[in-house]
């Protein structure tokens, strides 16, 4: 069995890969470890840049998200008792999506169903080969001009890349909860608190996605409910607002590190997507970063130059890295507590609400940077 470009994983950076090059004519096989089912229904990102959703309205998979989705011109930030509104679209003229990931994998699995393309799902790979191209799985093999790494932190491919690895942990986590209520706000809340940290995102008119900053190995057991809720109201507490509570759906706790392999290309073999680079949650990024890098592959791989495909990546996920960080580290209480780092950290933060110039820098970076 041969193919042109083998693709491992059908997350947001394999199926979107799929999709751009269906469009050119080149022939992709897709292998997923898990169920169709269970890819369309786990909840990770929501946020999408204004350039992601313009790719995938390019793609041909942007009707449900633009009558689902919800276009947000800015965030808020909260600190010292006080929220204040960041307007993106003000500041610089873009604003971004809420559309969860969940919906994005549904449009582009359905997409290339209706298309007769292969997509293999509970499939796992066993093993690539970057010299010989040859993908193993649970039965078979297959040949690829081209491998695809898309298979996420955990997946086979990144071992298969001998890269330099740069790593950081964060000695906390998220707690996430999906909820059956509607939003209590009507943009993002980022709040900081001596609590913790804690954000206010949602899903739809009627799903709200709530986030609390926890201890990175926090046990679920000990979140009941109630607690979620006492925790959400008293991190993101202001006079003359409320925060209503609903069904909790779903409820997950999330680690955080930051991690890049360079280079994200060995042989025929190329990472895309968290395979290759992990941010923390807190600047959106993740989702973002994976279809920005399979936009660049699929320009290689149809007009050539994909020696240079990790280093044109690159440069945006050092971007991405930067801002993640800044973002997780300027927002949660540090562990010890430092009085210090929280000056300095309500300090930065008042200069985002002051200064139209560190605001537009803020805005620049969450809403997706134009050059790189
Ligand atoms: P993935 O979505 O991980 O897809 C990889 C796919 O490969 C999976 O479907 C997996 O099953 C499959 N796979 C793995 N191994 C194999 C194998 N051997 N063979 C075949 N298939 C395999 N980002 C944000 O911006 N905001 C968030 O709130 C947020 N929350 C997150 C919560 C969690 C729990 C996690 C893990 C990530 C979160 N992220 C978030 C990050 C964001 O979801 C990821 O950056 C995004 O999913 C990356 O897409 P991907 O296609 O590269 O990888
Ligand atoms: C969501 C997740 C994030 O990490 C973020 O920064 C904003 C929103 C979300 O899941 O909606």
């Amino acid at each position: 069995m041969r193919t042109q470009v083998g693709i491992v994983g059908a997350g947001p950076a394999g199926l979107t890969l799929g999709r751009l090059l269906e469009l050119q004519g080149i022939e992709t096989v897709i292998f997923e470890a898990r169920s169709r089912e269970y890819c369309e229904h786990r909840i990770r990102a929501g946020v999408l840049e204004q350039r992601v959703a313009d790719l995938l309205r390019e793609a041909g998979v942007g009707a449900r998200m633009d009558a689902e989705g919800i276009p947000h011109g800015g965030i808020h930030l909260q600190f010292a008792g006080e929220r204040h509104h960041l307007d993106f679209e003000e500041l610089i003229g873009r604003g971004i999506m809420i559309y969860g990931q969940t919906e994005v994998v549904k449009d582009l699995t359905a997409a290339r169903l209706e298309s007769g393309l292969p997509i293999h799902f509970e499939t796992p790979v066993e093993s690539v080969d970057p010299e010989t191209g040859v993908i193993r799985y649970a039965g078979g093999e297959l040949e690829c001009d081209v491998i695809a790494g898309c298979d996420g932190f955990h997946g086979v491919c990144r071992g298969a890349v001998p890269a330099r690895m740069f790593e950081r942990e964060y000695p906390f986590g998220w707690l996430g909860i999906l909820a059956q209520v509607a939003p209590s706000m009507d943009e993002l809340v980022y709040a900081h608190h001596e609590r913790g940290f804690a954000l206010l995102s949602l899903r739809s008119p009627q799903l709200s996605r709530y986030y609390v900053q926890v201890a990175h190995d926090e046990d679920v057991a000990h979140w009941p409910d109630e607690r979620v809720w006492d925790e959400l109201r008293a991190r993101t507490a202001l006079d003359g607002w409320e925060l209503h509570d609903g069904p909790v759906l779903e409820k997950g706790v999330t680690g955080m590190r930051s991690y890049v392999g360079e280079p994200m290309q060995h042989g025929r073999l190329y990472l895309a997507g968290d395979a290759a680079h992990i941010v923390p949650p807190t600047g959106a990024k993740g989702l973002n970063l994976a279809v920005n890098d399979v936009r660049i592959l699929a320009e290689a791989i149809v007009d050539g130059g994909l020696e240079h495909y990790s280093g044109q990546c690159l440069r945006r996920v050092w971007r991405a890295e930067h801002f993640s960080w800044w973002m997780t580290t300027m927002l949660h209480r540090l562990p010890g507590g430092d009085p210090f780092d929280e000056q300095l950290q309500l300090s930065q933060l008042r200069y985002l609400t002051t200064s139209e110039t560190a605001a537009r820098s803020l805005a620049g970076n969450y809403t997706g940077i134009e050059t790189v």
